[in-house]
């Protein structure tokens, strides 16, 4: 697949046999890694030792701290003490983090050298590694950053296919969303397989939808935003509730389609919400959460404009579009995600 600015690799074996692309003049390679990711970092590096380029691992802080500011300058230190130049190579190993911060330290280094992604994580290969978006959090989350893109993405599917169950059904989330938005058939494929989805099609469709709307906003500004499907309710839940970014999506793409229901006549809700269950994903929250402090949240959310929360919905499957959505709407649709049997709620139908 040879998209955007990107050469995508997707493939079993690829981690030893085409982790780089062909550069003559590379002499060395810094590959970056994290501790959920630097066992395949070192199957990596030794193979790169059989072959004509320095490989230097540098380690990162594990998950989210890696894409700090403190941990950047620690890279481009380490990258200066390697003799790292123009023609050389910054090898991101792991997650989103890593990809995150590993392009946003390569586009920034010497004023830009080549980065390459090897997305060890579903949601990694499916979302962070694609569309160019690098940086690091100051404060707010990805606060700090540019576009850029990697020269390859390499996505080994033996990596994926072993992944624990957690980063697995996390990954799903955002691949569930790209169906949601783009892929009717990818829906028709996690409702008739789940979590046992062929890993190829999973990551190559999910891929194809996510390429597909950020190649389109290049000309009809607007349509990346459907990316967000899920994410306007779902960021208020993973700060509120602590959950993971995956599970906070899932339960965001209950409350979305609730809302949908309500202001397109979407129909497919119940279905959306047993693929969710499916795949290891909740459908509410574990915890009552209060709904004014939700919608205090989501108020905050930098896609609010004047006239109330703005949103991605579902017309269809296939179908997204944004609306300005009022908030005793949205209340609503947090009453839906409430905890069943949760007291001090008054439901309204659908709790
Ligand atoms: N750039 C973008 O467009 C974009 C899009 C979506 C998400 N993101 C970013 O991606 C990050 C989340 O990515 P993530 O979900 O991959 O989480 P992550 O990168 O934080 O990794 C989660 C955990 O999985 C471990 N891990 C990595 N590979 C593993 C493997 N093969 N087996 C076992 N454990 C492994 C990591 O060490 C870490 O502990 C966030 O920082 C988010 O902001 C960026
Ligand atoms: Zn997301």
């Amino acid at each position: 697949m040879a998209v955007s600015d990107s050469e995508i690799v997707i493939g079993r074996g690829v981690l030893e046999d085409e982790i780089l692309p062909p550069r003559p003049s590379r002499h060395r390679v810094a590959i970056l890694s994290q501790a959920g990711s630097s066992a395949i970092a070192g199957r990596i590096n030794q193979a790169l030792q059989n072959g004509p380029v320095d490989a230097a691992v540098i380690e990162l802080p594990d998950g989210e701290p890696a894409k700090t500011l403190a941990a950047a300058e620690h890279v481009y230190r380490e990258l200066n003490r390697l003799g790292l130049t123009r023609q050389d190579t910054v090898l991101a190993v792991g997650g989103g983090a890593v990809t995150d911060v590993g392009g946003f330290v390569a586009a920034t280094y010497l004023r830009g050298i080549e980065a390459v992604y090897c997305s060890t994580t579903l949601l990694g290969a499916v979302d962070a590694a694609i569309g160019g978006k690098t940086g690091v959090n100051v404060g707010g989350k990805n606060l700090v950053g540019v576009f850029a893109h990697p020269t390859r993405i390499v996505i080994d599917l033996d990596v994926l296919d072993a992944l624990p169950a957690d980063l697995r059904s996390q990954g799903m989330a955002e691949v569930l969303k790209a169906g949601l938005i783009g892929d009717s058939e990818l829906v028709d494929l996690l409702e008739r397989d789940g979590l046992g989805a062929d890993i190829e099609e999973v990551v190559t469709r999910a891929i194809a939808v996510k390429l597909g709307v950020v190649a389109e906003d290049f000309r009809e500004s607007g349509r990346r935003a459907f990316l967000n499907y899920g994410h306007t309710l779902g960021h208020a839940i993973e700060v509120a509730s602590g959950v993971s970014h995956g599970e906070a999506v899932a339960i965001g793409m209950v409350a979305a389609g609730v809302v949908s229901a309500e202001l397109t006549g979407f129909d497919e809700e119940a279905r959306v919400g047993s693929i969710i269950t499916d795949l290891g994903l909740p459908v509410r929250l574990t915890g009552h959460l209060d709904r004014d402090q939700m919608l205090a949240l989501i108020r905050l959310d930098k896609k609010r404009d004047q006239s109330g929360i703005r949103m991605v919905l579902l017309e269809a499957i296939g179908h997204p579009i944004v609306q300005t959505v009022d908030e005793p709407v949205i209340l609503e649709a947090l009453t839906a995600i409430q905890p069943s049997g949760s007291v001090g709620q008054r439901a309204t139908g659908n709790g």
